[in-house]
């Protein structure tokens, strides 16, 4: 079997593995990104593009920030629609922070070019990726491609392989613990070329189910309905779509709505998940391999980039400096991060979504919430400090 080496392992190529390997390759680190599926497969994946400043600013280390800075949208602040009318929560006022809009896509985009134009090694289409000798001193990862078997000796294994990858099922069952709440519902989410419904992103609370206005561009929107888990996209032509979001938003919305053909309809479910710790010898976990995040606080891209600032900084550290520190404290740094952005996450999930099995008291205390949140700036400071983010080094 042919072995190659090198220092960093880096399992998975979307934004947690690609950021990873672009802040090494600054750093002189040599890593290899090992991804199971096709670049173009990866880029085409539809997902979301809200980011903190503080993600901005580490793209931005990563110089990968040219075009985001060209194309973002800055938002200043983020809207809430109950009761008939629309409550604006002014971000900029309340942290002297703003929100990107820059979809995920695009910030693949620019992270894969960036490496192929370093011509730093990523493996696209490696099957059967394994990982071994993660708690001894000479870790390494195997893989297959045109059915032949190669090996990859390292110093460490970033697992950044998403919920669904070998990383994490590879650490011993004795030796990790996971906190998991599923939630009983869903987000039809379409991408359309309209005028998105407002300029500012806004979710709605309604008695019909929960609902979300965003969007990629100022001619590109991307717009959620909160839907049984059961329903399928089928059920779900692109009339009723817009249908049932003109009756969740506040009326002023509702008037102006741009309506017209889905060009990607998709069911995501929602979950909240956290695994501890996030290092396991020679094996880190970063990005959704160790937690994830349901969409309503917009923090699944934001938590993946403050696991990378917080890894890279800790392995820079080991080889400039041999200081151990650094990544010895990652797990905990991290997870500090997680747990906030997680209850954060939940906390909002909970206050906007329909919850039909929790009957009419949930309701009354959501919408107790909700006129509280109106009334008090210390809530809609709250409110602003946690969407907006905590800063990496708080
Ligand atoms: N071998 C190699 N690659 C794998 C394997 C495997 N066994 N399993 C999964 N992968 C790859 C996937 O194909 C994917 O490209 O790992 C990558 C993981 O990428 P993401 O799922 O995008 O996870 P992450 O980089 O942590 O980004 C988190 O993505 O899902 C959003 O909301 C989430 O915004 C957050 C961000
Ligand atoms: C999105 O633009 O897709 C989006 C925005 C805000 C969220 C989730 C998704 O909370």
């Amino acid at each position: 079997m042919p072995t190659t080496r090198t220092q960093v392992a880096i399992v998975g190529a979307g934004p947690a593995g690609l950021l990873l390997g672009q802040l090494l390759h600054r750093a002189g680190v040599d890593a290899v990104i090992l991804e199971q599926r096709s670049a173009e497969y990866v880029l085409g994946r539809i997902r979301a593009g809200v980011l903190e400043e503080g993600t901005v600013e580490l793209l931005a280390r990563a110089n990968v920030a040219a075009r985001l800075r060209a194309e973002a949208l800055v938002h200043t602040g983020v809207g809430i629609a109950f009761g008939g009318a629309r409550l604006r929560i002014d971000l900029h006022a309340l942290t002297g922070k703003s929100m990107y809009v820059y979809g995920q896509t695009e910030i693949t985009r620019d992270l894969m070019e960036a490496r192929a134009a370093a011509g730093a090694k990523t493996i696209y289409e490696a099957e059967q990726v394994t990982v071994h000798g993660i708690d001894g001193a000479r870790p390494s990862v195997r893989w297959v491609k045109d059915g032949k078997p190669h090996g990859l000796e390292c110093e460490f294994i970033a697992g950044c392989d998403g919920y669904h990858g070998v990383c994490r099922a590879s650490v011993p069952g004795t030796a990790i613990r996971t906190f998991e709440r599923e939630y009983p519902f869903g987000w039809l989410g379409i991408l359309s070329e309209t005028q998105p419904v407002d300029v500012e992103i806004f979710y709605a609370s309604h008695e019909r189910g929960f609902a979300l206005c965003s969007m990629r561009s100022t001619t590109r929107s991307r717009c959620y309905v909160q839907v049984p888990l059961a329903d399928r996209v089928e059920d779900w032509p692109d009339e009723r779509f817009w249908d049932e979001l003109r009756r969740r938003i506040d009326p002023d919305a509702a008037a102006r709505i741009v309506t017209g053909a889905s060009i990607e309809k998709s069911i995501a479910p929602l979950r909240s998940f956290v695994a501890e710790p996030m290092r396991f010898g020679r094996l880190f976990l970063a990005g959704d391999a160790a937690h994830i995040v349901p969409p309503t606080g917009a923090k699944g891209l934001n938590l993946a980039a403050s696991d990378v600032h917080y890894l890279s900084e800790g392995l820079i550290d080991w080889y400039r400096s041999g200081r151990k520190d650094g990544f010895d404290a990652y797990s905990r740094r991290a997870l500090s991060r997680v747990w906030n952005a997680e209850r954060f996450s939940w906390w909002l999930t909970r206050l906007l979504h329909r919850f039909p099995e929790e009957g009419g008291f949930l309701w009354k205390m959501q919408q107790a919430e909700l006129d509280h949140l109106e009334r008090s700036r210390a809530a809609q400071s709250a409110f602003a400090e946690n969407y907006v983010g905590l800063p990496f080094d708080g």
